[in-house]
Order: C-alpha cells, then structure tokens, then sequence
C-alpha cells in the first residue's frame, strides 16, 4: 500500500472474523516494528504474541473476572476522567457519546466486545522493565504504532487497548512475563470481521488547537 494509504486505513477494529494470522507473518510485523527509534538505540522492548488455544483461554478467562465486575488493575494506573486537561476531557466525552449512540443506533456493544478479546486471533502484549527510564515508554510507543501500521500495510486490523491489560495475571500467567517487566499495552491483530462495530470513525481536534508554527 502507500504510505498515506496505510496512514489513512488505519482504525482501531473492535470484531475479527475467526481467521488465523500466519505465526510468520506476525513475525515478520515484529520484524518491522523492531526499527522504530529508541533513546540511544536502547530498544527497550519485549513483544509476547498471544493466538490460538492460548488467546481462546485468555479470552474465556477475561470474560468469567468481566461477568463477575472484578475491579480493573492494570500496571499501568488509569487517571480518573476529571483529572485530565479540559480539552483532552471535552474529546473523551465526545468519543465516549458519539460512539455509545452508534453502537445503539447499529445493535451492537462496545463493552460486550472487550469481554472476549474483540474475538481477535491474536494479541501482541508489549512491555519494558519495570525499572526502566520515562523515555522508554515513549519509544514503546514508537514500536507500537511501527507495530501497527505494518499490520495495516498487510490488510489486518489492529486495535491498542488497555482492556487487553486491565487483569495483567492472565497475559502473564500465560505467556511467562516476569514480574519485572511493566505490561503496558495489548495489540489484538486479526482480520475485520463484517460488523458496523468496526464502521464506526473517530474524530480528531483541528489543526490550529494543536499545531504551532513559527518561523
Ligand atoms: C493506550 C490506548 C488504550 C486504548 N484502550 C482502549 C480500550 O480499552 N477500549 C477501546 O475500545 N479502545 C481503546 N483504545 C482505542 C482508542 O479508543 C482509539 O485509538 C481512539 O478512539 C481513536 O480511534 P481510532 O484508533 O479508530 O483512530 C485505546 C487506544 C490506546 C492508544
């Protein structure tokens, strides 16, 4: 694809259909994302790929702690909505709404979706040591777009979700993540399912509220 093709189809996809991702072509996404830029080329990284029997069993235990409301604790905290800039606030209430009322408007549901993993065939779990500087969870960040835009480029569908993290003993337990690596974030990677769920768009601030340029 072109690049501004990629950039453009991007989306974060809540449904995959039941198809497997080749475990090669997971590699190869890794491969690519392994080229990001990192604070003195630190590469601070660690990739767990999650598919198959073991994504069925995360899912399934994901659903049995969400059916019985135990209470999120990621390593990452969430901040309570209030204490966030008033812009940042106005944008997450605006998504929050908008897409509350497609779900409704189209007869599905976004959080029923997260209780099963979006049903995704797979699911990159990235991390760092817990001992690691600030800098490195901005170059995670770096990788985890690389990560994604790659999965773009290849026809799949990505979405970075903290309901992914939000219980971290299941990823851990499953895939052997040492206590001393931070698990910052979850990348379900699969292909669209047909569903309005993966129809919805999100919006972005104009330009000039976030841009300045002086010359
Ligand atoms: C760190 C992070 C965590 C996210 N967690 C969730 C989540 O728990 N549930 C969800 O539906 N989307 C989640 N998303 C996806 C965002 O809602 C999405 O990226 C944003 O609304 C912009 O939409 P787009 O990705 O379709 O462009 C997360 C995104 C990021 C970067």
């Amino acid at each position: 694809m072109e690049f501004d093709d990629v950039i453009n189809a991007r989306h974060s996809v809540r449904a995959y259909s039941d198809k497997q991702v080749d475990k090669s072509l997971l590699t190869e996404l890794v491969s690519e994302a392994i080229k990001s830029p990192s604070w003195v080329n630190s590469q601070p990284w660690k990739v767990y790929i999650a598919t198959g029997d073991t994504m069925r069993r995360l899912a399934d235990q994901q659903a049995d702690l969400e059916s019985r409301d135990v209470q999120s604790h990621p390593d990452i905290p969430v901040q309570h909505r209030e204490l966030w800039e008033a812009p940042q606030q106005a944008n997450m209430q605006e998504n929050s709404t908008r897409r509350a009322e497609w779900g409704t408007e189209h007869g599905v549901s976004y959080p029923e979706s997260q209780r099963h993993l979006y049903n995704a065939p797979a699911v990159a779990y990235l991390t760092i040591a817990k001992s690691s500087p600030q800098w490195s969870l901005y170059d995670l960040g770096n990788f985890a777009e690389t990560l994604i835009l790659a999965a773009t480029n290849k026809g799949l569908g990505t979405i970075p979700s903290y309901s992914l993290v939000k219980y971290p003993e299941l990823a851990r337990q499953a895939l052997g993540i040492p206590e001393n690596e931070l698990l910052v974030i979850g990348i379900a990677i699969g292909y669209p399912a047909m569903s309005p769920m993966n129809d919805y768009r999100s919006k972005r601030m104009a330009l000039d509220q976030i841009l300045t340029i002086s010359d």
